[in-house]
């Protein structure tokens, strides 16, 4: 086996994930953990100053709801993000967060974020709920306030979580390794938090060779969250519901300034605006097609079906938007300085959070207030924090969740111990950055609480940790054996490189599950085929072989995106209808159903490695 030190750490509160719900995670905990005399632990993949997906910065917080300035109540949030998800949301958890998330913008602000203000002082919105920022550096920001909380010698970098520890129901830590030292890591604790991000390259992107890894969702969040809650046996919630942005070609720039700030239209190659000419079509989508505003799978549904007509390219009309909002500024010397104000917002757009696109514009000569841009829907990511849902099945707010919805902790899974926040927690929509840093607080503060009340940690069995350590470092293994026996060490008979065995997976998906190349089409034929051949893969994951430290990462990384994705395939599967036109598209159950107006949830049993579907009955807050 390959010479890995063993490092062992006992703590109170052990915090998966350095992203943005794990960042509020620690900056509560470690306020109540003080109070109780425990100690707070924090565990990253990367370097958490630009970990997850607020590395690169964001250009707008999409999550405040305004309270205190009676601009909008907790149930308006909650009809937005129900009507946007087609009916599929936990009232009491958008509720939860919904009430929480103001009070975290502030402390962003607080701790130096730069929101605009306008002439009066009150925050720039971009949209109803969207504040516009200066943030190329929000995740510096963020990260450095859960640092000065927990203290760095509390935090591991660079230290790939691979499997969950559970002793008896109960979860009690987790395994990883170093992605740079030879070192294998075992962390226990009384109570564990995940929040380990969403899922990218599950399905094929768009982008090939020319600009290998390329997405829209940061390449570096490999469904981690997914894996390790479903190991570790907690029941998981909307699976099937991925998010497809529909996003600027080729470099994923974001569109929402440009369709709520600047209020541009998008027209298909012979100028039709599809959200006008196809409107009709919602008609069939109805209640949640006659919604305001239109949710997101259905506006991608509308580009989709001029698109499926050979009507495309689809364009942001940039010059068109721009132009009007000069022009309304009255005199020709007003509107010429209106115009330029508008192209340094343009780019600043870009550079803050996708600079890639600012780079495309500036390669391919385009000026946005004289040329339109292609945009395009992307390939499917799950991302329960924006416009998904994917996630862990967790524990409702006492005060408000429905009895069906809560069994004791606040954001508890249905493990006990295991804590869930961010884009690990399911069937919240919506809270983006700021409502996964308040769902972290949240999360935190009542995992400290579990910490206090459960205060032993039962015993994990030493010879399973052995056995862990010696099945996470197999590719390793693997590798050092067979290199000899070819020439070129990417290929070889006894084993697959992660490269590799990704490209099969996305194969799989793009192909049988709805991808880009079907026009995210599937059936249940398609996914049952599928699911034959993911069986297969998984097979052969046991053949994974790694070269050094990077690679055992990308081996782990894909074994994570397969769980992913079964879960993912099965869910499709036990949803007899199409709910999220625009997300994807059951051909063979193209309606939607009244009586599938519920959660489908699943399990993955650990003790005889079953799946166990379920449907579960939506409970609402408000009526
Ligand atoms: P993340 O912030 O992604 O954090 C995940 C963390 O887990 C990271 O620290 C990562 O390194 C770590 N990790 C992953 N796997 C492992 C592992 N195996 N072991 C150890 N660590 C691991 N929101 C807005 O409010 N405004 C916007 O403008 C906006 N734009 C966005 C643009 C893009 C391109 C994307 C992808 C998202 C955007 N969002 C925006 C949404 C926002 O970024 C997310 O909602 C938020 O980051 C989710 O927080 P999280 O903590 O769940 O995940
Ligand atoms: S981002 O996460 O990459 O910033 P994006 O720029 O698309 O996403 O959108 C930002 C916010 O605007 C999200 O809250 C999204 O739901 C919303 N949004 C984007 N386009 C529209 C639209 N046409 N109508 C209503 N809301 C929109």
């Amino acid at each position: 086996m390959a010479d890995f030190e063993t490092q062992e750490i006992t703590t109170d509160v052990l915090i998966l994930g350095g992203g943005m719900a794990a960042c509020g995670a620690a900056v509560e905990a470690a306020y109540w953990a003080k109070k109780n005399g425990l100690q707070v632990t924090l565990v990253d993949k990367a370097a958490m100053d630009r970990s997850g997906a607020v590395a690169m910065g964001l250009s707008a917080i999409n999550q405040y709801v305004g309270l205190k300035d009676g601009q909008n109540t907790v149930k308006d949030y909650v009809d937005y993000v129900k009507n946007d998800l087609m009916g599929i949301a936990r009232d009491d958890l958008v509720a939860s967060i919904a009430r929480h998330v103001d009070s975290t913008v502030h402390l962003f602000e607080k701790w130096g974020l730069p929101i605009w203000k306008d002439e009066e002082g009150a925050y720039v919105h971009e949209g109803r709920w969207q504040l516009m920022i200066n943030g190329e550096s929000y995740k510096v920001i963020v990260a450095e306030a859960a640092k000065n909380a927990i203290g760095t010698d509390n935090i591991y970098e660079r230290v790939f979580i691979t499997e969950p520890l559970v002793v008896d129901g109960r979860c009690v830590g987790a395994v990883g390794f170093s992605v740079r030292e030879n070192k294998f890591f075992v962390f226990k604790a009384k109570a564990v938090m995940t929040a380990l991000g969403g899922a990218v390259h599950v399905f094929k992107p768009r982008s090939a060779g020319e600009g290998l890894g390329r997405a829209w969702y940061p390449p570096w969040n490999s469904g981690s969250s997914t894996y390790f809650t479903l190991k570790a046996g907690a029941e998981m919630t909307c699976q099937e519901v991925r998010f497809i942005p529909v996003r600027f070609k080729d470099a994923y720039g974001p569109v929402g300034a440009w369709f709520l700030l600047f209020k541009s239209r998008a027209t298909n190659a012979q100028g039709e605006a599809y959200m006008e000419t196809r409107r009709d079509e919602l008609e069939k989508w109805k209640p949640y097609g006659l919604v305001k505003p239109i949710p997101a799978n259905l506006r991608n549904w509308l580009m989709m079906l001029d698109v499926m007509e050979g009507k495309g390219p689809i364009y942001m009309r940039t010059e068109e938007a721009i132009q009007k909002i000069a022009k309304s500024e009255g005199d020709e010397k007003a509107a010429k300085k209106k115009l330029k104000e508008l192209e340094a917002e343009a780019w600043e757009d870009f550079l803050d959070m996708t600079i890639s696109q600012a780079i495309l514009w500036a390669a391919t000569n385009t000026a946005p207030e004289e040329k339109p841009s292609e945009i395009a829907a992307a390939e499917p990511y799950f991302i329960g924090s924006h416009s998904g849902a994917s996630g862990a099945w967790v524990s409702g707010p006492a005060d408000i969740a429905p009895e069906e919805y809560q069994w004791g902790y606040t954001n508890m899974s249905t493990i006990k111990g295991l804590f869930c926040a961010g884009d690990a927690s399911g069937a919240s929509s919506h809270k983006f950055s700021s409502g996964s840093h308040a769902e972290g607080r949240i999360a935190g503060k009542s995992a400290v609480r579990f910490a206090v009340e459960n205060s032993d940690i039962p015993e994990v069995d030493a010879a399973k940790i052995e056995e862990m350590k010696k099945e996470i470092l197999a590719p390793l293994d693997k590798f050092a054996e067979n290199k000899k026996d070819s020439s070129d060490p990417d290929i070889n008979p006894a084993y697959m490189k992660p490269k590799m065995f990704m490209f099969r997976l996305q194969k799989i998906m793009d192909e049988y599950a709805g991808g880009v190349t079907a026009q995210f089409s599937t059936s249940k034929a398609q996914l049952e085929k599928g699911l034959e051949l993911l069986t297969f893969l998984k097979e052969d994951s046991e053949h994974l072989a790694a070269e050094d430290h990077h690679e055992l990462m990308r081996c782990w990384e894909n074994v994570h995106r397969m769980w992913q994705a079964e879960a993912h395939v099965r869910t499709i599967l036990a949803r007899e209808e199409t709910r999220w036109p625009g997300y994807y598209y059951r051909s063979d159950t193209p309606e939607m159903k009244e009586d599938w107006e519920a959660f489908v949830n699943c399990v993955w049993h650990p003790d005889n490695a079953e799946w166990e579907m379920k449907k579960v009955p939506i409970k609402r807050l408000f009526e």
